[in-house]
């Protein structure tokens, strides 16, 4: 149903996105980082803004900059992300997970830069789980009073296990959301290109897509689905 203060699927609606690349921090001036351009992240803003959302963007390292009118809040870690996705909770209607969140964290921060030590010795970095997050907002969820959507983004390949799509659906069960956009990674990457090909998976085991073009083109099919999934 439409809602006052606007036009459009999403009017009056509040959208949460996560955006760009978790940094990790090893010392004070290093960090283990990702290839993440933020740039499916900034589409998925414009998309739900065009559609008279109120924007939060939760944004980790990007080599673009958030669309003008979107709500930003900088974070660098995992644990940063986690803590302001989940801090949003309570105020959002749709959340999509498009950061690149870093699985590992180094296991100590040294709170001095790293030298090279004198013996000549190798240094071993040791490195920790970082907390799901996006499996976190579907436990949060639970203990919510309204209804939140939740989006997530795959990228995955097949291998001699399981082919793409197989893999996307263990991982959207393990998940918990509602839908997952997957991404069929074959050997160009699709990290920073301008285009791209998504399939989006639902709980229920139903496909839609492929979906091919721009980011932008993408990011509106994500944001129909998610205010179609809103309003049922
Ligand atoms: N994600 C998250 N927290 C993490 C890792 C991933 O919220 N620590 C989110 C991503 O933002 C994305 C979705 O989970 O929306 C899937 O990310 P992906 O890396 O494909 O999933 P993982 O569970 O980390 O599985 P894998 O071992 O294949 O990397
Ligand atoms: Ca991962």
């Amino acid at each position: 149903a439409a809602r006052a203060g606007g036009t459009g699927s999403l009017a009056g609606r509040r959208v949460t996105i996560s955006a760009g690349g978790t940094r990790e921090a090893l010392d004070p001036v290093r960090f283990l980082g990702n290839r993440s351009s933020g740039k499916q992240g900034m589409a998925l803003a414009e998309a739900a803004l065009a559609q008279g959302a109120q924007v939060t963007l939760i944004l980790a390292h990007a080599e673009v900059a958030a669309p003008r009118g979107c709500d930003v809040v900088r974070v660098e870690s995992a644990l940063e992300l986690r803590d302001a996705v989940l801090g949003a909770l309570a105020t959002t209607d749709v959340l999509v997970m498009a950061a690149a969140v870093a699985d590992f964290r180094p296991a100590e921060v040294a709170t001095t830069k790293i030298k090279k030590s004198d013996d000549g010795a190798d240094p071993v970095i040791s490195l920790v789980r970082n907390p799901d997050v996006l499996r976190d907002a579907v436990i949060a969820r639970a203990s919510l009073a309204e209804p939140l959507v939740i989006a997530g983004f795959a990228a995955e390949t097949g291998d001699a296990s399981a082919d793409p799509l197989t893999h996307a659906r263990a991982k959207l069960a393990r998940k918990g959301c509602d839908f997952l956009v997957l991404n069929v990674v074959g050997s160009d990457l699709v990290f920073g290109k301008d285009s791209n090909e998504v399939t989006i998976l639902d709980a229920d085991g139903s496909a839609s897509g492929p979906v091919r073009g721009s980011k932008r083109v993408v990011a509106d099919a994500v944001i129909d689905h998610a205010a179609r999934i809103l309003s049922r």
